[in-house]
């Protein structure tokens, strides 16, 4: 299977993201949490590398939750405050105030030293589409919302959302791309949904997605959809079409809807929490 990106559209968001990000102190990343290493992109550890760094595990809600903790000690070990949350309905929110501060605290003791008190610190939201960005933005703006107007000596145009008396927030989030030159990680952003459908196959996506869980979560298939494991995986697609009625005219098994049922059901977390990738993996 073969993924296309777009190097136009890139360009011009790491543009704007090299501008915003010398008006800030903390990059507030936001990663998927069933994939938080392909939902990165590695660009972010440089453009962002005098920065305080802070990572959020969104949409820990459709992990599994010894994953998420997994990931959490992988991330502190490598020098990242992290967070996990669900943007959505709002849970892990409410510490996000005191992991900015703990993200900060060296900034903040170094304008102490200075001599300068209550500075604010300045933060961004950055992440690949669709990991929730906005919902994290609107969710945390929802509280405090204290829109503050163009500052001197910043950019004109920026606003800025006071969070609280330390911390203010761009209220655009900085777009990152995937990486997914390399097709493993693509096929994982294509399973959650951050690639547009239309240039995916689906049928062949949902046979990959039908491998990964007979691997790695053994028994959600024959509990869903009564597939036999031990099928192969277009057999297994064929069973969940069965399954779920998907006919064409004259009983012909509509292996295409079917997929995109599944799709529907793994993206909803109707199939459970399914984290798609683990610490060991990853160096
Ligand atoms: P973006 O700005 O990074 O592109 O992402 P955005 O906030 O638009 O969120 C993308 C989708 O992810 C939205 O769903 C949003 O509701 C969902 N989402 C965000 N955070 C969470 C989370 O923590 N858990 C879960 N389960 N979902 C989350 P949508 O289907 O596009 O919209 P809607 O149907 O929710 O309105």
């Amino acid at each position: 299977m073969h993924f296309q990106w777009y190097p136009g559209h890139m360009t011009k968001a790491k543009r704007m993201m090299q501008e915003n990000i010398k008006l800030i102190d903390l990059v507030i990343e936001l990663v998927d949490a069933r994939i938080p290493i392909s939902s990165r992109n590695p660009d972010i550890d440089e453009l962002g590398k005098h920065k305080a760094r802070l990572i959020v595990l969104n949409k820990a809600d459709l992990a599994q939750d010894k994953y998420n903790d997994a990931w959490m000690e992988y991330f502190q070990e490598k020098g990242y405050a992290v967070v996990k949350i669900n943007a959505k309905k709002g849970s892990g929110m409410k510490s996000i105030q005191g992991v900015i501060a703990q993200a900060c605290k060296e900034k903040i003791e170094r304008d102490r030293k200075r001599g300068i008190l209550n500075r604010p610190v300045r933060a961004m939201v950055v992440g690949i589409p669709n990991v929730g960005k906005s919902t994290f933005i609107n969710s945390l703006a929802g509280k405090a919302c204290t829109k503050t107007g163009n500052k001197p000596g910043v950019t004109k145009g920026k606003q800025w959302i006071r969070l609280n008396k330390n911390v203010e927030l761009l209220d655009t989030p900085g777009i990152l791309w995937p990486k997914f030159e390399d097709q493993s990680v693509g096929l994982k952003l294509a399973f959650i949904g951050s690639i547009k459908d239309e240039i995916l196959q689906t049928e062949e996506l949902v046979c990959r997605l039908i491998a990964f869980l007979k691997e790695y979560y053994r028994g959600i298939l024959a509990e869903k959809y009564e597939v036999t494991e031990s099928e192969d995986d277009y057999e297994c697609l064929k069973a969940i079409a069965r399954c779920r009625h998907c006919l064409l005219q004259g009983d012909v098994l509509d292996t295409e809807k079917a997929a995109r049922l599944m799709l529907d059901d793994f993206r909803n977390g109707r199939l459970g929490k399914i984290t798609l990738e683990f610490p060991q993996e990853s160096y």
